[in-house]
């Protein structure tokens, strides 16, 4: 009955979301750092305050890391198997 879970999609999935959740805390991160003359309270980017950017920039990491967690899991076996192969052919 249940459907088996297709592994080669979510690893691909999880690929993706790696990019282009990694893509916006640099750019966000970068955005902060050339904007640290700037008070919190005005808007930078998108009529969005620096404040606010800071928390967006926060909570995208946790995403981030989150999903960087969940890529180790699901493609422990690859990690493992190219480790190996660089003990062994050094
Ligand atoms: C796991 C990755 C990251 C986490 C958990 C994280 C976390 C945070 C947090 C919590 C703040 C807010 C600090 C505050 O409220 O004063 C912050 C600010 C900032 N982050 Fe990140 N960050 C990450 C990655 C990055 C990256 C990749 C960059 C660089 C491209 C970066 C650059 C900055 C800058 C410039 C600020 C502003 C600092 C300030 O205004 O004083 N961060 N980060």
């Amino acid at each position: 009955m249940g459907k088996k879970i297709n592994m080669r999609f979510i690893r691909a999935l999880v690929v993706i979301f790696l990019i282009v959740f990694w893509f916006y805390v640099i750019s966000t991160g970068f955005m902060l750092y050339f904007t640290k003359h700037i008070a919190g309270t005005t808007p930078i980017l998108f009529g969005i305050t620096r404040s606010l950017w800071k928390d967006l920039h926060f909570w995208l990491s946790v995403i981030a890391t989150t999903v960087t967690v969940f890529h180790i899991i699901v493609d422990w076996k690859a990690l493992t198997a190219n480790i190996r192969y660089l003990i062994k052919n050094q």
